[in-house]
């Protein structure tokens, strides 16, 4: 088919695994196939894989687990291929852009490899692959962020919105492949940033979260020659300033460049959620080290203590990972005192996995995977424990809750996230309330639930909106 030709609306399947940066990515590539006004054709979404004419995995290759995953559902979208060859089926994100060609090689019936850095020309690449000229690989990087990269505003869907500000990570953590799947680390200018929430806001969002794999070492490149002084810090004030937006989140920082000025601004600036997802990793200083992390755990405590200090009741939030090479019955030990001693709100924890290319890959020193299922599975019910009796702590009192829509199980009913970020259900039509998405009102919570809280409207009522 020639390109001219791509005018009646295919329907687009999209499936998405992994992080936050993946969720964003394929908002955004919908919406470059979602609009019509932006070149030839335009895309409907449909949840129905085996009627689609467009079938995308955006995939994440952060665990071997995820990746395999990919591989087993391409399987199952073979026999759509033999049926209807006209299907275009395509990979992207993180699996894309670590095996490239290896990936057409493997998958006789893929026809496009896109990785992390070439999302946004997934219209031109399809018209390539539609003109029958051949299957399509693009996984090649940039330093930069090209211009049209960011253009595509995120999908405004409800009142909260998630805002790239950065891409790449240069840490090289011992385990982690990120580094190579999605690039070395390049920030998007400020003023586009903020342009982008100012724009989002227009539209009704009021909860802005601000994502990049390492936002806390944001560093905008130089425009017109001249360096600019700006951090995260100096970002994230200009980002509270934003008429509209009320509430701000961040995520992931990474504690070796979580700042004492960064902290203080939970202190300082009242549109700051209550909340931090703060990774430690380990609780032994000895994997620390192994692991490439850049600080100890009395570091990571210290700032712990800050951020309790300067935000009394502030929910925290880690990701663990059990059975890194070497880790002895000790190290692990130390890892449960770290959660004991810091009582996360909620934790993220796996079993190493480990990943081609990395430095841990070759430690020669792999723990046995029973072993690390065994650890897991105590640190686990450890943490459910501790997350339950944070909630029951929440029991009688008020909080600030920014309103979401209909709860999902339930259409006469609301729900909605307070600052420390937890779901809270509510009666919704009928209640007496006039209430609606947007809206920021403050709940008593009566009930405690294990992955929600239950709320009845304070006399109080709104909040603001
Ligand atoms: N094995 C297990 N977990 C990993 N993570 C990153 N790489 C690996 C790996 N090789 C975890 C880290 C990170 C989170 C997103 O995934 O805890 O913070
Ligand atoms: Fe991976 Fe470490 Fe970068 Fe996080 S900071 S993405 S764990 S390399």
């Amino acid at each position: 088919m020639k390109s001219t030709e791509i005018s009646v609306p295919e329907r687009v399947y999209i499936e998405t695994f992994g992080c936050q940066m993946n969720s964003n990515d394929s908002d955004r590539v919908l919406s470059i196939l979602t609009s019509s006004c932006n070149g030839p054709g335009g895309y409907v979404k449909t949840g129905d894989p085996f009627s689609a004419d467009l079938i995308l995995l955006n995939t994440c290759s952060v665990r071997d687990k995820a990746e395999q995953k990919v591989y087993s559902l391409l399987g199952r979208f073979k026999p759509v291929k033999i049926e209807r060859p006209s299907v275009i089926i395509a990979v992207l994100g993180c699996v894309a852009q670590q095996q490239g060609l290896k990936l057409l090689k493997r998958i006789p019936y893929l026809d496009m490899v896109v990785g992390t850095q070439n999302l946004h020309r997934i219209r031109e690449l399809l018209i390539a692959v539609k003109n029958g000229s051949e299957r399509v690989v693009a996984v090649e990087e940039s330093l930069t962020i090209g211009e049209d990269e960011y253009t595509v505003p995120t999908k405004v869907d409800g009142p909260k919105a998630f805002v790239p500000i950065m891409r790449g990570c240069d840490n090289f953590c011992a385990y982690c492949i990120v580094p190579y799947t999605r690039g070395r680390e390049v920030s998007r200018a400020a003023v586009d940033i903020i342009a982008e929430i100012k724009e989002l806001a227009s539209r009704g969002v009021k909860e802005v979260t601000l994502i990049g794999q390492n936002v806390n070492s944001y560093a905008p490149p130089a425009t017109g020659g001249v360096k600019l002084n700006e951090n995260f810090s100096a970002l994230l004030k200009e980002v509270v300033a934003v008429d509209g937006v009320n509430r701000v989140r961040f995520v992931t920082s990474h504690p070796k460049d979580t700042s004492e000025e960064l902290i203080a601004l939970f202190g300082t600036e009242r549109k700051i959620a209550t909340s931090l997802h703060l990774p430690v990793q380990s609780g032994s200083n000895r994997l620390l080290k192994l692991m490439g992390r850049g600080y100890t755990v009395k570091e990571y405590l210290g700032k712990i203590d800050l951020l309790k200090e300067v935000k009394p009741g502030i929910a925290l939030s880690s990701d663990i990972i059990v059975g890194f090479p070497g880790e002895t019955d000790e190290d692990f030990s130390s890892t449960m005192a770290l959660i004991e001693r810091v009582r996360y709100d909620n934790l993220f924890s796996f079993k190493y996995s480990p990943r081609p290319g990395t430095r841990a890959a070759l430690f020669d020193s792999q723990v046995d995977p029973a072993v690390a299922s065994k650890r897991l599975q105590i640190l686990q019910k450890r943490q459910r424990q501790i997350s339950a009796e944070k909630s029951e702590a929440l029991k009688g009192r008020y909080l600030e809750v920014l309103v979401e829509g209909a709860s999902k199980g339930d259409k006469n009913e609301l729900t909605g996230r307070t600052a420390c970020n937890k779901v809270v259900n509510f009666p919704g039509s009928g209640s007496g309330f006039n209430v609606v998405p947007g809206d920021m009102i403050e709940l008593l919570i009566t009930d405690v639930y294990p992955n929600s809280l239950r709320g009845v409207y304070n006399e109080r009522g709104l909040l603001c909106s």
